[in-house]
This record gives C-alpha cells, structure tokens and sequence, in this order.
C-alpha cells in the first residue's frame, strides 16, 4: 500500500477511519472523523468519500456519515461469529422465555468479551451489554467465564494487571481473580453480583464446540435480588444444546 507523507499506509489509514466509530458514536462528519483518526483533513475528507462510495461508509441527509450496510454485510458473510450466532439462537430464546431477564453471547476478542447477541425482556431490568459492544473480562460474566478458559498465556497478561475496579464489587486483586478463574473451571459457571454494575448479577456459562472448545460465554443479567439456580440450569442445558448443534454441518440454506 502507498505510504502518506507520515509513513502510514493507505490500509492503515482507512483501518482509523473505521475505528472511529464506537457503539455510541455512530455518526460523525468527516471533520470529527480526521480529528478523530489524526488524518489531515484533507485526507479524511478524501478517505471518507471514497469508503461512501465503496459502500462501506453510508452519508445521511445532514453529510454525516455512517457504517454502511454493505461493511455488514461483508463482515458476516462465511464468519464463524454468524453461525455460532445462529446455533445459540433458538437456545437463547428458551432461555430468555424461562428467565425473562436479558440473555447474550459473548466470543473472546482482543482482550475482552464481544457480544454478539442479546435478547431482552420488555420488563428485564439494568443491562449495559449492547451488540457488537464489549466488557471487561474481568469484570462481567461472560468476560469471567470466557477468561478462565482461555489461554494461559492470555489468562496471565490479564492478571498482570492493570484492572480496573467498575464497582466496588469488581474483583481486582489477583489472586482472588486466579481463585475466582479455578472455581469457575470447577463449577461450570459463574454468578457475578454487582462486579459491572451494583444493581445486577451476572450468570455465565462456558459453550463448547463439538471438539469441546470454549467458543463463547451464555450469561443472563439478573436483577441483584434474584435467585441464579434457575438461570444456572436453563444455562448449562442451552450451552448442551448449542453444543450439539454446532456438532451438525451447518445448513446451507
Ligand atoms: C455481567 O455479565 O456480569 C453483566 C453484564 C451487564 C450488566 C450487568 C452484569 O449490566
């Protein structure tokens, strides 16, 4: 890739741009974005058109921009994400009919919990996960789980610190971490109360492939008051189930 002036290529240019954008700022003109991205504005100018035009950035009405459908769509086609998104559906719905509260999946990415799912109840309580949002993984549930099964090398850069406390339950002294990690692996789940925010608990799961991988986390957020063995059990039977569907060759339809 040609190289600007500063020495950054025109992929790693267009990489910033993309980033620019978070779950909560989703629009912004191409002024925000070369400040954002510390491009020239010219150059941000430059890059934002040709990704409008390319389809992978969209311009509203008022010229600010967007990710574009078309970014979408090329991210999900043929990804892994999609179809483990797809098995742990109709799961996520038993579940989400039984507890009524919030239900998400999670993958391991980059140092955190991404989710890929969420499934609410019209009268869940507080839930500060989004879709295509991320969390700590120390500090949230499907963080923990998704943690204690991860590599050990990955496991020992976590613990390595820095952590930062969300509440004043968040567990981050290391060696209560590393004990909290080995009960999870022993237990099979995790009930996290008040570690992301005071008034909830988390219930996480692990969810294995046919190999017995962890692949991702099954967690609910349960209002701080209520009992988890109802979400611990509808958990570990809906991570059974997408187990073994994840063990069928996928539909090609
Ligand atoms: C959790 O997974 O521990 C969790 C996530 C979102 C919340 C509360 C808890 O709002």
């Amino acid at each position: 890739m040609a190289n600007s002036a500063t020495g950054d290529s025109v992929l790693e240019r267009v990489v910033r741009v993309l980033e620019t954008f978070t779950v909560d700022r989703t629009t912004q003109t191409a002024s925000d974005i070369g400040r954002r991205a510390h491009l020239p504005s010219s150059t941000a100018h430059r890059v934002v058109n040709e990704l409008v035009a390319a389809g992978l950035l969209e311009r509203d009405d008022d010229n600010r921009v967007h990710l574009g459908m078309r970014l979408w769509e090329l991210a999900l086609r043929g990804s892994p994400a999609l179809r483990l998104r797809q098995a742990a559906l109709p799961h996520m719905e038993r579940v989400q009919a039984r507890v009524r509260e919030h239900t998400q999946l999670a993958v391991l990415e980059h140092d955190s919990a991404l989710f890929l799912e969420r499934l609410s109840h019209p009268q869940a309580g507080a839930n500060i996960t989004r879709i295509a949002g991320r969390l700590p993984l120390h500090a949230s549930s499907s963080g923990l789980v998704l943690l204690a099964y991860a590599d050990p090398e990955l496991q020992e850069r976590i613990l390595a610190g820095p952590r930062r406390a969300l509440t004043r339950e968040t567990v981050t002294d290391a060696a209560a971490l590393r004990r909290l990690l080995a009960d999870i692996r022993r237990r099979g789940h995790v009930v996290a109360p008040g570690s992301i925010e005071t008034v909830s608990t988390g219930v996480a799961v692990p969810v294995r492939d046919a190999s017995g991988d962890v692949v991702a986390a099954l967690s609910v957020v349960l209002p701080r008051e209520t009992a988890p063995d109802e979400a611990i059990a509808a958990l570990v039977r809906a991570a059974r189930g997408i187990r073994s569907d994840l063990s069928s060759p996928p539909a090609s339809h």
